[in-house]
């Protein structure tokens, strides 16, 4: 088993890996709000663990620049103000070369540190490996977030991803069907569990009708039929949000999609390349998925028939948009502190997302884990899968 300064370390190492074919002016911009800047991400990553981990239970560490905390901290009220994050792509300092010695300043000072693994009490060994998961997510922002710097770069540069997972498999040009029967099933984190997030608490039970999901995902080639059939010139198939949205950003086809000389092409770190038909398709709102399951005379499922049927589902290459609106489970409360401040203070106007993308740090997700986002964020690795009641 890996010790925890183990873990660190090639944390750490991934997440420069990802950044590593960056030009410097890569690091600093901010395309859109929900994109943070590489270096961003690198400076507040560092700063979590300085903040939550150091400070409080390295006695004498050394803050490496006081200023840094309303830089890197993102959004907990607990620890004061901080840069308005629509603001983050305008700081040219400190440089990428800065937060570069912050981040080996603060690696130290952890090396150090959890070499005292032993000693610490199981509260603190749940705020490490917080902080391990806390990176892990950013690893994936790091992903999305450079993707879609580059992907709306005019020159739409390639770059490696040596760190990369393998892509997505194939599916099946045929949908194979699960049955779940009418039943009252138990979805939720037990508390048992070596890793969950506060908002996976606790098992509880759900009563689901008869229903049927599909085992894998919806392709590129389905849902370029719907695109083909006018999907997205019919307000039938949508919410009227997302067909406001649709009409007032000229949206035609899921994000990254361009058309070259009649034929249909992705943007990838390879560059532009023609649409892979087989593979799932990505980078769409949740708009997107309702309306393409509507023209289907189908739905989405539902975050709990997700969960039962999990066990029986091709999943692991798109977040996948379910129907149900990010909710406390019975019971759930918030932590006391900055902590608190992780998950509950989100649960209003989102969606939940289940399973993991290609994006995913290998390992970080699970069949309890919920992720989240507003209906209309398209630059994640999003995708969908169908349901129907029987
Ligand atoms: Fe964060």
């Amino acid at each position: 088993m890996m010790t925890l300064r183990e873990k660190y370390q090639l944390l750490r190492a991934r997440t420069e890996a990802i950044c590593q074919g960056l030009e410097a002016e890569d690091f600093v911009v901010q395309p859109i709000g929900d994109v943070s800047p590489p270096k961003w991400h690198l400076g507040h990553t560092t700063w979590f663990f300085e903040t939550f981990v150091l400070l409080p239970h390295a006695p004498g560490y050394p803050v490496f620049n006081a200023q840094y905390n309303y830089v890197f901290n993102s959004y907990y009220e607990t620890v004061g103000a901080r840069v308005v994050r629509t603001d983050r792509g305008n700081l040219s300092r400190p440089t990428v070369a800065d937060i570069m010695r912050y981040r080996a300043h603060v690696d130290e000072a952890m090396g150090v540190f959890l070499t005292t693994e032993r000693a610490f009490s199981p509260e603190l060994r749940e705020l490490l490996v917080l902080g391990l998961n806390h990176e892990e997510q950013h690893q994936e922002l790091l992903i999305t977030d450079i993707k879609y710097i580059l992907g709306h770069n005019p020159l739409l540069p390639t770059y490696p991803t040596d760190y990369a997972k393998p892509a997505a498999p194939d599916l099946a040009a045929e949908k194979q069907w699960v049955n779940v029967p009418e039943g009252v099933y138990e979805i939720g984190a037990t508390g048992q569990e070596e890793f969950f997030f506060d908002n996976e608490l606790g098992r509880h039970k759900v009563y689901l009708p008869a229903y049927q999901i599909q085992r894998e995902l919806v392709s590129n080639t389905e849902y370029l039929e719907f695109i083909e059939a006018g999907g997205y010139a019919d307000f039938r198939y949508w919410h009227a949000a997302g067909w406001e949205r649709v009409k007032a950003q000229g949206i035609k086809a899921p994000l990254y999609w361009h058309q070259v000389a009649g034929a249909w092409h992705q943007y990838t770190p390879a560059g532009l390349v023609a649409l892979p038909l087989s593979k799932p398709v990505g980078h769409l709102s949740y708009y997107e998925a309702w309306a393409y399951a509507q023209w289907r005379g189908l739905r989405l499922p539902t975050e709990a028939e997700w969960e039962v049927a999990a066990p029986q589902l091709s999943w692991g290459s798109r977040w996948e948009w379910t129907e149900s609106a990010y909710l406390p489970y019975p019971g759930f409360m918030k932590a006391e502190g900055a902590i608190g401040e992780y998950n509950g203070k989100f649960m209003v106007d989102q969606l939940v997302l289940r399973g993991s993308s290609e994006a995913t740090t290998p390992g970080h997700s699970r069949a309890t884990y919920r992720n989240f986002f507003p209906a209309s964020a398209r630059w994640q690795f999003t995708g969908l899968r169908l349901a129907k009641f029987n």
